[in-house]
């Protein structure tokens, strides 16, 4: 199964993508979680920690410099330019590096095209996008099982969200987390932006914050707190979907 996780910059997707990449493997599923951000702090959020997620890109990098020796195929590069998350998940940083060696996947690959070709097969590939539309806009259909859109009570990530679950919503399931909600106000906000869709409800959770403070996974600061009970019970959900039949 592909999931893929959209929305503005600041919404949460990297606190969603990280927490249920790990809610995944706990859960005793095989996990590759993909950062495609440009600035990739996925690492940040899987529990990896702030320097070997720094470190990651590093050897990623040494590739322009020619420090690091290519590596022609897609599971090779999941290999070597790989890390071991906690809980078993796999974290790979696509970022790509705009080096011009004809057919090297490794330095020609963007993120949505490692999405496209990597065989999903029986683990659960989840995506965290850069902020806005882009990848979503240029997503073919059925690339992905499912995108989760992350909204904000704020009126410019609603846009941001509205317009991604349109986009998305022609090409393929589309799941709505309102993130940050604080009351039936923000509530009723992201409802009206985003009518007649269930919304996946996350608070504003103090662990969360604070996770991030700290450069840990909210997970492993508190696997209980409100914001992270929700997001582990979407990854159930996640993973009862991915059951055949
Ligand atoms: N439910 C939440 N409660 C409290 N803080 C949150 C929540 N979700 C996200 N945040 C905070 O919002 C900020 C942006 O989250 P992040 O996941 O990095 O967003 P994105 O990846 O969309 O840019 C981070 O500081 C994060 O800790
Ligand atoms: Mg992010």
């Amino acid at each position: 199964m592909k999931i893929m996780v959209a929305g503005k910059g600041g919404a949460g997707k990297t606190t969603v993508s990280g927490t249920v990449a790990r809610a995944l493997g706990r859960a005793g599923h095989s996990v590759l979680a993909l950062d495609a951000d440009a600035n990739p702090m996925l690492g940040v959020s899987l529990g990896v920690g702030a320097e070997r997620t720094d470190l990651l890109l590093g050897v990623r990098q040494g590739l322009e410099t020619g420090e690091v020796e290519h590596e022609p195929t897609i599971e090779g590069m999941i290999e070597r330019f790989g890390a071991d998350a906690p809980d078993g998940v796999r974290l790979v940083v696509a970022n790509r590096i705009d080096n011009d060696t004809p057919g090297c996947q490794c330095c020609g690959v963007s993120a949505d095209q490692l999405l496209r070709e990597l065989e999903d097969g029986e683990r659960t590939v989840l995506c965290d996008l850069e902020a806005g539309l882009g990848t979503v806009l240029r997503m073919a259909p059925d690339s992905v099982d499912v995108v989760l859109v992350v909204a904000n009570p704020t009126a410019k990530a609603l846009e941001v969200a509205r317009r991604a679950v349109a986009i998305a919503a022609d090409k393929t399931e589309v799941i709505v987390l309102a993130n940050r909600v604080r009351d039936d106000a923000d509530l009723d906000a992201i409802r009206a932006a985003i009518p007649d869709r269930e919304l996946i409800v996350v608070p504003e959770d103090a662990t969360i914050a604070r996770a991030d403070r700290d450069g840990l996974a909210p997970i492993d600061l508190d696997p209980y707190s409100p914001g992270v009970t929700v997001l582990v019970a979407l990854a159930d959900r996640l993973a009862g979907a991915a059951v055949p039949g």
